[in-house]
């Protein structure tokens, strides 16, 4: 029996190979960003299926594959926004997944803070300016003028470890969107209205963990200039052995 090489698939050195694969990771998940203005155009039904399909390879606990995934656009997305707003002014939240703040440590803090700082100022609203932020976090709830917005749920009594499937489809459907030429925003605010969504959609049960907007991009947008930076390298992650 001839001994196994572990060599490299010759496929590898091609340009569409190992390098040309890792390329296009770094022009893909660098190149994904939260948009938050959109054109008015739908993204065509083979396209939003391809993309669909493709977030579903996303890996998960044993396979469980525990997300829900519901697509809202046209009239029931008009019709959504309008119950979200009317909810959002009668102070009508209900949150399946709570917002812990306190689990941030200082450093989290700051990024949030600098993030903040970028982003109002990108919106020319000032750092005190409490009222111009409600307002503009309100207005969001009208999916930043996002064509189509895609709810993702976790089962009925998911815990973190559940969550965190949900959180792996989140980014996979992210990054395939951004291969498709599609802009998005996940939207956790829009988990603050869980109740109005799963009135509107005919839902019972689920968490809601996050509302993805998307669609393209309004390149003119001020606000989509915003470019979040992160942390180096060692300020996040350890290498051992
Ligand atoms: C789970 C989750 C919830 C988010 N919620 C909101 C939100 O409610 N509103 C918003 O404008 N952006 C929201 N974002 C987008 C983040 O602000 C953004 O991902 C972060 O600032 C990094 O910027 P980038 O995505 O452009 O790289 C959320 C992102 C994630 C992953």
């Amino acid at each position: 029996m001839r001994p196994v090489h572990h060599a490299e698939p010759s496929s590898h050195s091609t340009p569409n190979g190992r390098a040309g694969l890792s390329a296009c990771a770094e022009k893909l998940i660098r190149g994904r960003r939260a948009v938050r203005a959109f054109r008015p155009d739908a993204v065509p039904e083979g396209t939003m299926r391809a993309v669909f399909s493709l977030a579903g390879a996303a890996p998960s606990n044993s396979n469980t594959q525990p997300w829900r995934v519901e697509v809202v656009s046209g009239a029931v997305r008009d019709r959504l926004a309008g119950s979200l707003r009317a909810a959002h002014a009668a102070r009508r939240t209900s949150v399946d997944f709570p917002y812990d703040a306190d689990v941030y440590a200082p450093v989290h803090r700051q990024r949030q803070a600098a993030f903040g700082r970028q982003l109002y100022g990108a919106l020319g609203i000032g750092r005190d300016d409490h009222a111009a932020r409600a307002a503009y976090d309100a207005e969001s709830l009208g999916f930043y003028g996002a064509p189509h917005v895609a709810f993702l749920f976790a089962p009925e009594g998911a815990g973190a470890r559940a969550a965190a499937d949900v959180g792996a489809y989140l980014q996979t459907l992210l990054l395939a969107m951004t291969a498709y030429g599609i802009a998005s925003c996940p939207q956790g605010l829009l988990s603050f209205y869980a109740g109005t969504v799963r009135g509107e959609l005919g839902i019972t049960g689920g968490k809601l963990l996050v509302g993805v907007s998307f669609g393209y991009a309004d390149a003119a947008a001020p606000v989509n200039r915003v470019t979040a930076g992160r942390a180096a390298l060692e300020a996040t992650t350890t290498f051992h052995g």
